[in-house]
């Protein structure tokens, strides 16, 4: 289980994040809510050891990610997967290639087990015959189950996701939706969701957190969220609904 306590983070005097505390249930996806520049990202770069909080601690397995340096880290990083917000793959490389990244650093596969890897999870995410094109070859869509055929490459027990939907329209960003909930299902994979996108929280989260202002405000399912009175929580959710 991945627990945050009392996180705090600041940047040159700017508080971002003000005491955040999450329990992030396993088998589930729990979806981080809040408006741009409210901190999501620097949430999920603590949660997989790329920053370090000023107090408080991310505790993975009952392991303490933020106090841990070198091989440690390393390991324990090996179990969770993030999907970047700009997709992150590499230009130079080939799609098959993007996916077994990791794969080729951190194991000894060969040729033949890394291309029945790349066509099991091109298959998943619904990209069949797709392994030997180039990134720039790609729509955006495509590019961001191509980050998430990466991310479930390595069969990670957590994986993260920095706002999957935004940028794309609507229909695609639905699909990309319906793939994080069916492959929570299939592979029970424990996610965290980070989003600025209430259509996509609703739909994909069985919890739901609201972060603004660097400290959760709100935490609940997506039918109590909807239903929430606080006046921080209701301009936030109707704000967006009814823009
Ligand atoms: N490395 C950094 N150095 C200094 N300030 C930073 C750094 N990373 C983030 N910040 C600041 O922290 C705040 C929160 O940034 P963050 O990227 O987490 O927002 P966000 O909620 O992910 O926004 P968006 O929805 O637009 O992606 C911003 O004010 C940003 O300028
Ligand atoms: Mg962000």
């Amino acid at each position: 289980m991945i627990q945050i306590v009392n996180l705090k983070k600041s940047f040159g005097g700017k508080e971002v994040l003000r005491g955040i505390s999450l329990e992030v249930p396993d088998g589930a996806t729990t979806v981080v809510i809040g408006p741009s520049g409210c901190g999501k990202t620097v949430l999920l770069k603590h949660i997989v050891g790329l920053m370090r909080p000023d107090e408080g601690k991310v505790i993975i397995d009952e392991l303490e990610i933020s106090s841990l340096y070198g091989a440690s880290l390393f390991k324990i990083r090996e179990c969770i997967s993030v999907v970047f917000q700009s997709s992150a793959l590499l230009d130079s490389l080939t799609v098959g290639n993007n996916i077994t990244l990791g794969l080729r650093e951190h194991t000894k596969l060969r040729e033949p087990e890394l291309n029945e890897i790349i066509n099991e999870k091109l298959e998943m995410v619904k990209l069949e015959g797709t392994a030997e094109l180039m990134p720039a070859e790609l729509s955006g869509g495509m590019k961001k189950r191509v980050a998430i055929a990466r991310a479930i490459a390595t069969n990670p027990k957590y994986i993260l996701y920095d706002e999957p939907t935004t940028g794309l329209d609507p229909v695609t960003a639905n699909k990309i939706d319906e793939l994080i909930c069916a492959l929570q299902k299939k592979l029970k994979i424990t996610a965290i969701v980070v989003t600025h996108d209430l259509i996509s929280a609703y739909k994909i989260g069985d919890k739901v957190a609201m972060l603004r202002e660097g400290e959760i405000i709100f935490e609940g399912t997506p039918e109590e969220i909807r239903n929430c009175e606080e006046q921080k929580v209701k301009e936030f959710v109707r704000g967006r609904i009814y823009e």
